[in-house]
């Protein structure tokens, strides 16, 4: 499959995002048509990627100023002390808002060096190259950028748009498995919400995408996500109403992570395979959504071996926490939380689900 290219029209930004294979070795010349003026380059990575890509981009970057800036992984580096050594690299090489930083790794990766660049003099050139699933179909683009703090997870942060976003699938081979299921969630989620011929390939294809058996239906995957959030936050950039939509299964997902207190017991991705299970369940509830297409959803999990189950993940005693978490959730309005659930496979809605006539009960029941 050749090489994608996938437009981003927004008020204020445009940009592309360009999805292919081997790409690594071409970020410098995919940096010089889009930001030519930029002289200096700051690659923000962390300890787990491969050398290999590190090496590639910056024997593409045709500059002598260049550097690296390594991080440890995971979530426990999101936070305020990484923007400020980030910025600090930046006064300390010099960087003018022309320079450029490339975060290259996962959404944590993506969502600090996003966070930092923009507020870096008011905003420094930002290319986003995703190395998860997840970053690659979901964090990478729409520009929300993000650090945790001890009042929670995402609390501080901003929009921001990269310039550029360029997805080499071929990055995903060193990642490892549990990952790369997380990543499918959100590309589930995508079809799920809007698109029930995605929904249908998927049926056939996603076998393929988390094991990474064929390459090309990878990209397909990978294309079809991009596409559908790029047609999302194009009508609602600051998530003022549609783009909500994206967070079917989140509220229950955030909930779940809470109460794991977002250790690596549950990752995120996996907190939302749960969570769309149960919102699908809802659906099913509040005469939304029709049995068959439930039915379907949870064949699809079962034919790749997805738990869906809460109860092996918590025990009843939790329910209580699940819900107190989710009775201080920010879509609360009153004793009614505004929850996505679906209407068919392919087509969502914002509902307002009462917490206790709805929520407690669809929990309860999970324990049954
Ligand atoms: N900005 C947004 O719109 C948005 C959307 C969804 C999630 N997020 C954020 O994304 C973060 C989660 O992102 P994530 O799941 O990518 O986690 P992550 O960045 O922690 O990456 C997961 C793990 O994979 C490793 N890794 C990354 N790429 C690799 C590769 N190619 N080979 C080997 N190892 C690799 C990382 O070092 C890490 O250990 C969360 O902080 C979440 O809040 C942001």
């Amino acid at each position: 499959m050749k090489k994608i290219t996938i437009k981003v029209n927004l008020n204020n930004n445009n940009y592309p995002i360009i999805i292919g294979k081997n790409l690594l070795s071409n970020t410098g010349a995919e940096i010089k048509k889009i930001i030519p003026k930029a002289k200096g380059f700051l690659l923000i990575t962390d300890k787990n990627i491969p050398k290999s890509y590190i090496r590639s981009i910056l024997t593409s970057l045709k500059s002598k100023n260049k550097y690296l800036f390594t991080l440890s992984a995971g979530e426990k580096s999101k936070n305020m002390n990484f923007a400020n050594a980030i910025l600090k690299k930046l006064f300390q090489y010099n960087f003018n808002r022309d320079d450029c930083v490339i975060a290259l790794g996962g959404g944590v990766i993506g969502d600090l060096s996003g966070f930092a660049s923009s507020i870096f003099k008011r905003g420094i050139n930002l290319i986003q190259i995703p190395t998860t699933l997840l970053a690659q179909v979901d964090s990478s683009i729409g520009g929300k950028t993000g650090i945790n703090s001890i009042e929670g997870k995402n609390m501080i942060g901003t929009f921001y748009q990269p310039k550029l976003v360029l997805i080499d699938p071929i990055t995903l081979k060193s990642l490892p498995h549990r990952h790369l299921v997380a990543g499918y969630a959100e590309i589930l989620k995508y079809a799920l919400i809007m698109n029930g011929t995605f929904f249908s390939w998927l049926e056939k294809n996603s076998h393929a995408i988390i094991n990474l058996t064929d390459m090309n239906l990878v990209m397909h995957a990978i294309n079809e996500s991009c596409k559908s959030k790029t047609i999302i936050v194009q009508k609602d950039e600051k998530e003022k109403n549609l783009r909500a939509i994206l967070n079917f299964g989140h509220t229950f997902a955030h909930a779940f992570e809470a109460v794991k207190k977002y250790s690596e017991e549950l990752i995120h991705g996996e907190a939302v395979l749960y969570g769309m299970m149960i919102a699908s369940s809802l659906s099913v509830k509040m005469k939304m959504l029709h049995t068959n297409d439930y039915q379907r959803i949870k064949n699809l999990y079962e034919k790749l071996n997805i738990n869906y189950k809460i109860k092996n993940l918590f025990n009843k005693n939790d329910i209580n926490k699940i819900f107190d978490y989710m009775k201080h959730d920010k879509k609360i309005s009153g004793s009614k939380i505004n929850l996505i659930l679906l209407k068919k496979i392919g087509k969502a809605r914002i509902f307002p689900s009462d917490l206790n006539k709805n929520i407690k009960p669809i929990l309860v029941e999970q324990f049954n």
